[in-house]
């Protein structure tokens, strides 16, 4: 006994070091917070995109050892090998894929969390974090018009798995079997985003028929082409399960006619789901709001507040409007899991989501909301709105720019077209050249075959001197490549 007390004791010793004293922690804090301090500082004068050819390879030749050092040199690593490398997301110079910018007040909460970890998978566990993201739910439910009481939802890593999460409930409110599956209609969009396709595919459904339904004038999904689709496959004896609107879409940020859309799949008995994880957010401005008229009719939305609400990557909700069909879709237990029935005064989030120990995400949220609340978002998607409009415009009067159609949110497509030769080639080589120059970041696309430059405003660093910085710069490209 005495040897195996030793033993333990000295091992105990050898682990000291990981519980730092309150001394260590300020050092560490500190050293942590300047590095952050610093990047803040000069943030605004850093590029977007920084080329560097070691590609963080710095990384690799400081390999994972059984000893630790110290953290000036772990930050010169981190500095070296990730910060000075690659697009900086949070720069106000970033307009490419969909650019949101993780906030200090975010930042805190995740400090937080992690030091707290409080445990979210059940609700006896800690009934107020459970509670905290309830709370956010029910304000998200309540925006797109869900009843609070009804909806229910849950905070996941992003859009792609709260649209997981939505299929899997969308297919088992539907009653459908593996049997059904090549028979299960799905409609959507070539404008769709993909995560739809990809949770068919993890859910299990790569072999549902998946239905391209065609597009309005503004390149929204055709609510009487939708009708006629529907028709023709339950002729054909197939059996329509589930429509997709979006509101944004990624490539032109366009909002379907959610209203329209609704009423065909409320006729039709279809699951309605609406993506909103790029634009659902923008329902907090007046400037837009009547864009998503039948949203609140919709059966389930995804919204990402890793987008339009700006916390740090990781954060995406699905919210279902008949909360019971979330949880009968996700519900599981076992018998190592009974004392999570301890004082349960409301569900676990584990019951109505594929995860079980998860990150304490409502932090991230919550924290912001109630430090600023929420009359700065509204503003910021307001300014993003008029920017968008802004841009736009200066591209429409700009000799040799040709501009997509007009922006319903925040995205915009341009290409320039004063060129001899292949169009398309020449904005390939104009996206280069800006990623090579790397003061600011965009991102293209192809419209039905026409290769665009995508011009994404969401950012609350970007203002109308970054967005004028940035037509300064693709304008000197544009020269640069004419007459080189
Ligand atoms: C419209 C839309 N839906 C879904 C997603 C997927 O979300 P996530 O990247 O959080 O998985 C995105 C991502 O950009 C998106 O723009």
């Amino acid at each position: 006994m005495e040897e195996l007390v030793r033993q333990i004791k000295a091992f105990e010793e050898q682990a000291g070091v990981m519980e730092p004293d309150a001394a260590r922690r300020r050092e560490l804090l500190s050293a942590v917070n300047d590095y952050t301090e610093n990047f803040l500082e000069t943030l605004p004068d850093r590029p977007a995109y920084i080329n560097n050819d070691e590609m963080g390879r710095g990384i690799y030749q400081s390999p994972i050892s059984e000893q630790g050092m110290a953290v000036e040199e772990a930050l010169r690593i981190y500095k070296e090998n990730v910060d000075d490398q690659g697009l900086s997301p949070v720069s106000g110079k970033f307009f490419g894929y969909i650019p949101p910018c993780s906030m200090y007040y975010s930042a805190l909460g995740d400090y937080m969390a992690a030091i707290m970890d409080e445990f979210t998978g059940d609700f006896s566990s800690c009934p107020g974090a459970v509670r905290m993201e309830y709370q956010l739910i029910k304000w998200m439910a309540d925006l797109v018009g869900y009843s609070p009481d009804a909806a229910k939802g849950v905070l996941a890593s992003g859009g792609s798995i709260a649209t997981l999460t939505c299929i899997v409930t969308a297919r088992e409110a539907h009653g459908l079997k593996a049997r059904d599956y090549e028979k299960a209609v799905v409609y959507y969009t070539r404008f769709t985003h993909h995560c739809i396709d990809k949770a068919l595919h993890i859910a299990g459904m790569t072999d549902c028929v998946k239905r391209e339904v065609a597009t309005d004038a503004q390149f929204r999904l055709d609510p009487a082409a939708l009708a006629e689709a529907i028709d023709n496959d339950r002729a054909r004896g197939l059996d329509p399960w589930l429509v997709t609107g979006s509101a944004g879409t990624t490539d032109l940020g366009n909002v379907d006619q959610l209203d329209k859309i609704s009423v065909v799949a409320k006729e039709n008995g279809l699951w309605f789901h609406v993506d909103a994880a790029y634009g659902g957010f923008f329902i907090l401005s007046d400037l837009v709001r009547d864009k998503f008229t039948g949203i609140a009719l919709s059966d389930s939305v995804v919204m990402n507040p890793h987008k339009g609400l700006h916390t740090p990557f990781g954060l995406g909700a699905a919210i279902v409007r008949d909360g019971e069909q979330l949880y009968k879709a996700h519900f599981y237990t076992a018998n190592y899991m009974q004392d999570t029935f301890f004082d349960k005064e409301d569900l676990s989030p584990a019951d109505v989501s594929p995860e079980l120990t998860r990150h304490f995400r409502a932090l991230r949220l919550w924290l912001p909301l109630k430090l600023i609340g929420v009359a700065p978002f509204r503003a910021m998607l307001s300014e993003k709105l008029l920017l968008t409009r802004y841009v736009y415009a200066r591209f429409k009067s700009l000799p040799g720019f040709e501009v997509g159609p007009e922006p319903e949110l925040s995205i915009l497509v341009f290409r320039y077209t004063d060129v001899e030769g292949d169009v398309n080639e020449f904005n390939r080589k104009l996206i280069e050249a800006i990623r090579r120059d790397g003061a600011i970041f965009i991102t293209s696309t192809l419209i039905d075959n026409d290769y665009m430059l995508r011009f994404a405003i969401l950012s609350y660093r970007t203002h109308i001197d970054t967005v004028d910085l940035a037509i300064d710069v693709i304008r000197r490209e544009v020269n640069k490549l004419l007459t080189a």
